[in-house]
């Protein structure tokens, strides 16, 4: 199989149990959605392409920040989410690997991350700001910064807008309204793209899983 591989720390345990499938003989070729799980799959043994080579993929598979009932996510919390979504749309079927907790009945607890060009920066987000409020939506948005203080910097050279919403209410409209703005690269709504998700809850010391979706 053709295989996108997500980015956060859900996929890392993917990528690594992959590894050992593949060391066992299974044969897979992938396309990491960041730098960093480029270098876990290098270092895990996977067999390794681009969407340059491979532009059409069987599967994708990753993490997620947030999945609602009809299987729209927030995603991007790590960064990665231009990448993550680019591969995920290259994919003919995308399935989310999260824990339980990910699961919600309304989007936007988590705050959405929007990838931006650092050119204009200020007038950008003034206009992210304008979209979010034409969408329904109110919140404070914030530049993210890396742990040393300095602003995150995407394996594209963006910077993240992260909006904190605490409820989309229509996550068709934020994500329209979001494209429509100049600068914005891409925003963390995937929509349409997860064709299934499995989630992990654990009960008791117990582990359950419970699958949305076409896996
Ligand atoms: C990376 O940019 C994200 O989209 C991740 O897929 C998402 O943040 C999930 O990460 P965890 O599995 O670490 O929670």
């Amino acid at each position: 199989m053709r295989l996108g591989l997500g980015t956060g720390s859900t996929a890392a345990e993917f990528v690594e149990l992959l590894g050992a499938r593949v060391r066992a003989g299974l044969s897979v070729v992938g396309v990491p959605t960041s730098e960093a799980t480029h270098r876990a799959a290098q270092a895990a043994g996977i067999p390794l392409t681009t969407l340059d080579e491979t532009p059409e993929l069987d599967l994708t598979i990753d993490g997620a920040d947030e999945i609602d009932g009809a299987r729209r996510l927030i995603k991007g919390g790590g960064g990665a989410l231009l990448r993550e979504k680019i591969v995920a749309a290259a994919s003919r079927r995308m399935v989310v690997i999260a824990d339980a907790g990910k699961r919600v009945e309304t989007l936007g607890r988590f705050p959405l991350p929007v990838e931006v060009v650092p050119f204009g920066l200020a007038a950008t987000r003034r206009a992210v700001e304008g979209a979010l409020g034409r969408a329904g939506c109110a919140g404070e948005v914030a530049l993210r910064r890396a742990a040393d203080g300095a602003p995150f910097v995407t394996d594209g050279a963006h910077l993240i807008l992260d909006a904190h919403l605490g409820r989309i209410p229509d996550p068709e409209a934020l994500a329209a309204a979001l494209a429509a703005v100049p600068g914005v690269v891409e925003h963390g709504l995937f929509l349409g793209l997860c064709s299934g998700a499995i989630l992990a809850a654990d009960e008791a010391g117990e582990v359950r899983l419970l699958t949305l979706g076409t896996l």
